[in-house]
C-alpha cells in the first residue's frame, strides 16, 4: 500500500495531510527517511512519524489503567518508583498517553502507538479530560466556579474555558481540553483552594468506571474508534475536524520533541 494511505489508515492524519507530513521529512521506513508518499509499504515495515512508531489498527493496543497514588506515569524512573508501565503485563513496548502527577489517581492510557499518543495529547485535538478534585478551605464559592469556567491567568498564561461543576462544598468536577503541567491544581490554587486529592475520571469518551486501583483493561476496537473520532461540540454542532494549530506551532510545521511520549 502507498505510504500516505498507510498513515491515513493508521489514523495519523488525512491522506492529503499524510502526504505533506511525508514530504516534510517527518517519516521513516525501516529507519530511513522517505519523502515519497507513493512509496510502497506493508505491515511488516517499521514506520515512524516524528520518531514515534506507527501501528496499524490490527496491531495497535491501548490499555486503560486506574493509576494508584505513588506510581509515576513515565516509562522508567531513575528513583526506582513503580511506573504505570509495570501495571500491565505485555511484551510490547508501551508508552503512557500523557502524565498524571505521582499523587493523582485515575484513568491513564498506555499504547504501543507513539503517533496515536501524540495525537491524543495534541492541543489541536482538544480531547476532553475530566477530573474530580477535593479541595481545602471549603466551601468553593459560585464566583470561584465561574472564574474557573471562564479561565484564570496562571504563570504560563490564561486557561481556556473549562466545564466546572461543584459536586459538594469541597468537591469539583473539572473538564479541560488542554493539559498543562499541574493544571487542575494550579487553577484551584488560583481561586484559593489547594487540592487535597485529584482523580481523573474520563479521557475523551472513556470513563474510569469501576476499574479497580492498579487494574488495567485493553480497549475494544469500538472504544479505539470512539477515542480517535473528531471532537463533536454538543447537539447540532456536528463533527468537527481539529482546526486550531498547537500553541507556538504553525499547522504542518515539524513539532518540537515533547517530554511526554
Ligand atoms: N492536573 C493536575 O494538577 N495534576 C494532574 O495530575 C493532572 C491534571
Amino acid at each position: 500500500m502507498r505510504l500516505a494511505k498507510f498513515l491515513a489508515g493508521a489514523g495519523v492524519a488525512s491522506r492529503r495531510a499524510a502526504e505533506e507530513i511525508i514530504r516534510a521529512g517527518r517519516v521513516t521506513v525501516d529507519g530511513a527517511e522517505v519523502l515519497d508518499p507513493a512509496r510502497d509499504v506493508t505491515e511488516a515495515n517499521a514506520v515512524t512519524v516524528d520518531e514515534r512508531p506507527v501501528s496499524t489498527e490490527r496491531d495497535r493496543v491501548v490499555y486503560a489503567i486506574n493509576k494508584p497514588a505513588g506510581v509515576v506515569s513515565t516509562v522508567s524512573d531513575p528513583q526506582g518508583r513503580p511506573t504505570v508501565i509495570s501495571l500491565v503485563r505485555s511484551p510490547l513496548r508501551l508508552y503512557p498517553v500523557g502524565r498524571l502527577d505521582i499523587d493523582t489517581t485515575g484513568l491513564i492510557l498506555l499504547t504501543n502507538d507513539g503517533a496515536l499518543a501524540h495525537r491524543l495529547l495534541h492541543p489541536s485535538f482538544e480531547v476532553a479530560r475530566t477530573y474530580r478534585a477535593r479541595v481545602w478551605k471549603p466551601p468553593v464559592s459560585q464566583s470561584s466556579v465561574m472564574a474557573l469556567r471562564l479561565g484564570v491567568t496562571l504563570d504560563d498564561g490564561p486557561t481556556a474555558p473549562a466545564e466546572v461543576r461543584r459536586l459538594a462544598p469541597d468537591r469539583l468536577e473539572i473538564t479541560l481540553r488542554e493539559g498543562r503541567k499541574r493544571q487542575v491544581k494550579r487553577m484551584c490554587e488560583h481561586v484559593g483552594h489547594r487540592v487535597r486529592s485529584l482523580e481523573r475520571v474520563a479521557f475523551g469518551p472513556l470513563q474510569l468506571g469501576t476499574l479497580a486501583p492498579g487494574a488495567s483493561r485493553r480497549l475494544s476496537n469500538a472504544e479505539l474508534r470512539a477515542l480517535t473520532r473528531p471532537v463533536s461540540r454538543g447537539p447540532g454542532a456536528g463533527h468537527r475536524a481539529p482546526s486550531r494549530p498547537a500553541r507556538g506551532r504553525p499547522a504542518g510545521a515539524k513539532p518540537r520533541r515533547r517530554s511526554t511520549p
